[in-house]
């Protein structure tokens, strides 16, 4: 049977079946290539989309605003410091009325539950632009890089290092297990996923021919793998005093030159970003002058590497947005 999204909600990983996601990943493709050849492809022309971030960003925005632009559409931005929602306005009733006003709604902010809200109450679809708990827009553009660069998803050894309860560590648990792959957080205990995710996800995995393995162990965990993934060790929204224990807690699961070298030789590099590679941002030189640490989820000579595919990465945002907001609203 052929693959609907007409009018759906993009909120979690775990809402869509494989086929759909293949669906979207596939129509990805599609786009890029349009792209790429010049191609103009205004398919929905006349439609409005709104797009509310509570929390900062740069690619999900340029993402969703030029996908949006590419695709013929009205795009509006709202910044947290201009619009009513949350201070003056529940979000049940900024949801009723951009719903009246506009075709789609991308939300990031802090709750899961807050997305979903949006959704049930706005009746137009919602695109999860990132939560606390998930990232899913983030997860299509991850699949298809990994597809693109290692030439298939079954199968394929995926290591997740670092802080593997938030939501990048949540979402690519998801993904992998939908999809088929075989995913490994490697990361200390206090950051494993919560448990109930953990066994839906291993459900999935039976389904799909993948697997899920939580380890401590940085060798057994990035031995052979295909893609070794990292993500910022403090993430949107946790307060700056988290930063001394996550650091004593993550600093051994560094992506370095020895972790790579575990891994398969042929080995990608991958990183949602931002990351702190380097001291060339603010947090990232205070960081090091506070704690003496440089570098940290990654090393900068991991990240500059021909193994590498970050930028690849940052671009298929772009190109797998703009499948969603085709494939829901069409
Ligand atoms: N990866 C990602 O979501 O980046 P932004 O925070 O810049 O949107
Ligand atoms: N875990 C990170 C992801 C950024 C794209 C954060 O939430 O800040």
């Amino acid at each position: 049977m052929g693959v609907n999204l007409r009018g759906r909600s993009f909120l979690k990983i775990l809402d869509f079946t494989p086929q759909e996601v293949r669906y979207l990943l596939d129509l990805a493709k599609n786009f890029k290539d349009l792209k790429r050849s010049g191609t103009p492809h205004k398919y929905l022309e006349g439609k409005n989309i709104v797009l509310l971030f509570e929390k900062t960003s740069t690619r999900t925005r340029c993402s969703f605003e030029v996908a949006g632009m590419d695709l013929g559409c009205g795009v509006t931005y709202l910044d947290p410091g201009s619009s009513q929602m949350g201070k003056k306005e529940s979000i049940a009733d900024t949801a009723r009325v951009l719903g009246r006003m506009y075709d789609g709604i991308e939300y990031r902010g802090f709750s899961q539950e807050l997305v979903e809200d949006l959704s049930k109450y706005s009746g137009v679809p919602v695109w999860n632009g990132l939560t606390d708990q998930f990232h899913p827009t983030q997860m299509l553009a991850d699949l298809l890089t990994i597809e693109e660069k290692l030439g298939h998803l079954k199968g394929v050894k995926f290591t997740f290092m670092g802080d593997a309860r938030n939501n990048m560590g949540n979402s690519l648990m998801v993904a992998c297990a939908k999809m088929g792959l075989h995913f490994t957080a490697c990361a200390p205990k206090e950051l494993f996923p919560e448990e109930w995710l953990v066994e839906t996800c291993r459900k999935l995995a039976e389904e799909s021919g993948g697997s899920v393995t939580l380890t401590e162990d940085v060798t057994e965990g990035t031995k052979d793998a295909d893609v070794i993934y990292t993500d910022i060790w403090v993430s949107m929204g946790e307060p700056d005093s988290v930063w001394e224990e996550r650091i004593r807690l993550l600093k051994k699961y560094q992506v370095n030159n020895e972790v790579m070298a575990n891994a398969k030789p042929e080995a990608i590099f991958m990183h949602c970003l931002p990351s702190f590679h380097d001291t060339k941002t603010t947090i990232g030189a205070e960081i090091a002058e506070k704690f003496g640490v440089n570098e940290m989820e990654v090393t900068d000579e991991v990240f500059e590497s021909k193994q590498s595919v970050v930028f690849d990465e940052a671009e298929n945002r772009m190109h797998t947005i703009k499948a969603v907001i085709y494939a829901t609203l069409c």
